[in-house]
């Protein structure tokens, strides 16, 4: 049993993955807009995986991209692949991210507010450098869950959550420990009390 998954099941039956969508809609943008600026990938024909997509809300939107030729979703929520699956656009998968194991590259990973629930990390990123990421290809990460931003910090007990929590410094160096060309980050939407999304951009 997957403490994380079993609370974003629920959300989902509650429907509170749309409050959560249009919580997270302006990060989104922003990483579109990061990727745009970044990487000539969306230029042209381009693959395009969402971890931890919830209820493929980002599936559809870079499906809008008449670019983009291929889109998976992956998440361990039933009830979050059931409304994505809803839509008939874009293919989705119900799995424990930790435990997939991806057959083929992409040329953009992207991740919304997802890896701070994985165990470890490390192996994560690991498999995401070796096997998902095409050459030349991108990475985008958001977290609004780390150490910094200290109104996040509750969360475990407010939710039912088991969160893993970096800093900011601790990202940025998982991702310097492989060869990417780039790597860069940003903080969006910083105001009081809140240190803003952490989106973290590294191309092969
Ligand atoms: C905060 S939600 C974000 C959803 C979506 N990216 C968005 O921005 O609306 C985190 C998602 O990650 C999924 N998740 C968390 N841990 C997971 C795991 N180990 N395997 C698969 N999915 C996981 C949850 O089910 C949930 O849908």
């Amino acid at each position: 049993m997957n403490i994380n998954i079993e609370t974003f099941n629920n959300w989902a039956k509650e429907n509170k993955d749309k409050s959560m969508e249009r919580g997270h809609a302006s990060s989104v943008d922003q990483m579109f807009k990061i990727l745009k600026d970044e990487t000539p990938a969306l230029e042209s024909s381009f693959s395009f995986i969402d971890i931890g997509c919830g209820n493929g809300w980002v599936i559809r939107k870079i499906l809008e991209n008449k670019n983009c030729y291929y889109a998976l979703g992956i998440d361990g929520a039933k009830h979050m692949i059931n409304k994505a699956t809803r839509y008939k656009t874009g293919d989705f998968i119900q799995s424990d991210i930790e435990s997939f194991n991806f057959e083929k590259k992409f040329d953009i990973v992207f991740s919304m507010e997802t890896l701070y629930y994985l165990k470890n990390i490390d192996n994560f990123i690991d498999k995401l450098y070796n096997t998902a990421i095409n050459k030349k290809g991108s990475l985008i990460i958001g977290v609004d869950h780390y150490k910094e931003n200290t109104s996040t910090l509750n969360w475990d007990k407010e939710y039912n959550l088991k969160t893993n929590t970096l800093s900011i410094k601790e990202w940025y160096e998982k991702l310097s420990k492989y060869p990417f060309s780039s790597i860069k980050k940003y903080q969006y939407g910083r105001k009081e009390n809140w240190e803003g999304t952490l989106i973290l951009y590294a191309q092969k």
